[in-house]
């Protein structure tokens, strides 16, 4: 059985899917692994260190996928490499299911078995292999981060013989894993830190972190989760209030770190241009939704405005902007599904499709788009 990483082809994806730490483990399973040459390179790992790891580096992506039984990608593969995967293989990667549906009709044309890691259900016992949790924790942490490189003040209190110099304020719209880690590192940088969702167990998260809560608490907010643990869209009126209580807190901050996403819907708008103008100058904005359409109407997908005074960062791939540890957790992730599919003792692969982890992230299977209501 042979596993096959491929370099990632997307302008700026950084990151890798495997690691020598995991084709460790893979060996130890009894695949063979093969490592397109220069993969590694964007997280700082060497050819020779998967060599070493028990790795066979192939010179091309041709050579890595050829007969290839299982394919790890960090992001979906181009148009390329697809037409490289043999009928029957096993892909893992993230294939942004919601909007790349073209391209996973072609790889179920193929007959690749796929698998969309962000689909894979949020239950206990698929944790180590959460790949959205493990990146977003990165992407809050990276995001408090640049707002602090770009903001002209200092985070924390200081008492000096010149003077005090007062905390920043910063507020976390949408407590997520992002949103989590956000607080998290705000309040270690000495930030005085408040945070809103509309998912009502995230209140005593934030408190729990040493962050004040802001929400509308009516009754709509007591129902506004999923059994899945997502948000739900909310209502017009809904919407309504929260604006008028964002409103009134925005105007305080210095920092806001925006992370509300609606899986498989766009992003929903909480800080508007009417807010924006209100804020103080030099406040910094960095919008973890931009991607999905962000979650401030002068998001930029990628790019960095300053709009009414207001720097707002609309960032894309903040994992990949911490590439080592974003694939150290990422490989370790598809270490642990792909344990799952694979037969200890013989090595070989056994897809137990009554397991709710491998249904639920499969994607495309024997020729056949698996399309979800
Ligand atoms: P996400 O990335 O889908 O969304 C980020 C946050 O935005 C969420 O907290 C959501 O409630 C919030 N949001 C959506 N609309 C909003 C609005 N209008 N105003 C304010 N906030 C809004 O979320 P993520 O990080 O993927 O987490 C989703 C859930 O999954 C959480 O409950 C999390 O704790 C849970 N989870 C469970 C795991 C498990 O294994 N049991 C593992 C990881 C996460």
């Amino acid at each position: 059985m042979k596993l096959a990483v491929p370099k990632e082809r997307r302008e700026g994806e950084t990151r890798v899917a495997a690691t020598p730490e995991s084709v460790k483990k893979f060996k130890g399973l009894g695949l063979d692994v093969a490592v397109e040459t220069g993969a590694g390179a964007g997280a700082r790992i060497p050819d020779a260190d998967y060599e070493a790891a028990g790795a066979t580096i192939a010179p091309d992506a041709r050579s890595a996928l050829a007969d290839a039984d299982i394919v790890l990608k960090v992001r979906g593969p181009d148009a390329g490499e697809t037409a490289l995967l043999k009928k029957g293989a096993v892909l893992a990667a993230l294939l942004a299911p919601h909007t790349e549906k073209d391209a996973i009709q072609t790889l179920a044309g193929q007959g690749v078995t796929a698998f969309a890691m962000e689909f894979l259900p949020r239950i206990s016992r698929a944790q180590a292999m959460d790949v959205l949790s493990s990146q977003a924790n990165l992407a809050g942490y990276k995001a408090v981060i640049d707002a602090a490189a770009l903001f002209g003040r200092a985070m924390p209190m200081m008492m000096t013989a010149a003077g005090t110099i007062a905390p920043a304020r910063v507020l976390v719209m949408g407590v997520g894993v992002a949103g989590l880690q956000a607080i998290a590192t705000a309040k270690r940088l000495g930030a005085i830190v408040s945070a809103t969702d509309v998912r009502p167990a995230t209140k005593e998260q934030v408190e729990s972190l040493g962050g004040t809560f802001v929400a509308v608490m009516d009754e709509e907010f007591k129902n506004a989760q999923t059994a899945a643990g997502y948000a739900k869209p909310m209502s017009e009126e809904y919407q309504k209030k929260q604006a008028a209580l964002t409103a009134e807190t925005i105007k305080k901050q210095d920092i806001v770190i925006t992370t509300a996403l609606i899986p498989g819907r766009k992003a929903p708008i909480l800080v508007t241009e009417e807010m924006i103008r209100t804020m103080k100058p030099g406040s910094i904005i960095i919008d973890l939704a931009a991607e999905a359409g962000g979650n401030t109407p002068l998001s930029k997908a990628g790019e960095t405005v300053e709009v009414h005074g207001v720097t707002i960062v609309g960032t894309t791939n903040l994992p990949g902007r911490l590439p080592v540890d974003a694939s150290s957790l990422y490989a370790r992730n598809l270490f642990n599904f792909v344990s799952l599919l694979v037969d200890k003792k013989t090595g070989a692969l056994t897809l137990d499709w009554n397991d709710e982890i491998v249904k639920g992230a499969a994607v495309a299977k024997d020729g056949e788009l698996i399309v979800r209501s």
